[in-house]
């Protein structure tokens, strides 16, 4: 290494006691106005760091990483997906890179349920209602939603947070059903009392609800195409906090407004920060603005484990979260 403290450029604002921490234990530049930076500011960037610890709203292009200069050994994602780097480019180029699982987990489960009893129940809708004064008395036939209670909800992707999104859903009494590469262990499907689909097309007719709550890569781009749409129920529900790109957001949005779908709960989206601007206008879409990690404990969980990687990166030793 070419200086006795590594220079970690950190891309964008951190939460407070993780940029205090960085900048205690390492050379630490840190991104103060929080601007994004573009492809030539984090081509600038990796010509002068060991570390990048770069989030999901940067694009660590293959060209970028190859760009960098010979110093630049780890990139440190503050955030467990790393779709938003190329990994394969980072690997041939000699340069390690970490995420941040576990620490979220919680908090990206807690916004699936979020969103799913908010369409579901028409929350935002009666939100809306209030908010404009059209709040007119209870009415028995009006604003009625539906129950979770004995649906049936297919994950994708029994991960940390797929089952965690299980586990709550069993106490809303929602029945589990999922769809992943791999089985969960008998034991936790015990546990979830959880029906395994090897084939995710035989799986989306039967489901009441979806989560999304796979990994985003080439696999899984557009893994919920109009084709696939069209095969739930026009009474189901999508929800996604996962990442955009895993739906076809112009065939949802078409899907939704034509009545073809019941109703979706996103939190993040195709071509983010852009939002289809059809789905702005539909009743029956739930939007958030990609806040699944958006809890104090997660964000500082996840710059604890930034610095454990770049912690463990200095002292030569293996990589706790390392991805490529
Ligand atoms: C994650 O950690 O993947 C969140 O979506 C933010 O990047």
């Amino acid at each position: 290494m070419s200086r006795p403290k590594p220079l970690v450029i950190v891309t964008r604002r951190l939460p407070e006691a993780t940029e205090r921490e960085l900048a205690s234990l390492f050379e630490t530049r840190l991104n103060r106005s929080d601007t994004p930076m573009d492809a030539g500011a984090l081509t600038a960037a990796v010509h002068s760091a060991d570390v990048l610890v770069p989030t999901v709203t940067d694009r660590i292009t293959r060209e970028i990483i190859a760009a960098a200069g010979p110093q630049l050994r780890l990139i440190a994602n503050f955030g467990v997906g790393f779709n938003h780097i190329d990994a394969a480019a980072a690997a041939e180029l000699d340069v390690a890179v970490t995420n941040t699982p576990g620490v979220l987990t919680d908090a990206t489960a807690d916004i699936a349920m979020t969103l799913m009893l908010m369409v579901t129940r028409r929350a935002l809708e009666g939100a809306k209602v209030i908010e404009s004064a059209r709040f007119a008395g209870w009415c028995p036939t009006w604003m009625m939603g539906v129950g979770l209670r004995g649906r049936k909800l297919g994950i994708i992707g029994m991960g940390r947070i797929g089952e965690a999104v299980a586990r709550r859903s069993r106490a809303f009494g929602l029945e589990i059903h999922y769809s992943n590469r791999k089985r969960v262990t008998p034991a936790v499907e015990q546990e979830l009392e959880a029906t395994y689909w090897f084939e995710l097309d035989a799986m989306l007719p039967e489901m009441d609800i979806l989560s999304i709550n796979c990994p985003y890569n080439t696999a899984t781009w557009h893994l919920i195409s109009a084709e696939r749409l069209s095969r739930l129920k026009p009474t189901a529900y999508l929800v996604n906090t996962a990442r955009g790109e895993i739906v076809d957001e112009t065939a949802l949005a078409d899907a939704l407004a034509s009545g073809r779908l019941a109703g979706a709960g996103l939190d993040v989206f195709e071509r983010e920060p852009q939002v289809h601007p059809k789905l702005l206008t539909l009743p029956n879409a739930v939007l958030l603005p990609h806040m699944g990690s958006s809890t104090i404990e997660a964000r500082t969980g996840m710059g604890k484990k930034v610095i454990a990687n770049i912690g463990a990166f200095v002292a030569g030793e293996p990589l706790p979260d390392r991805v490529a």
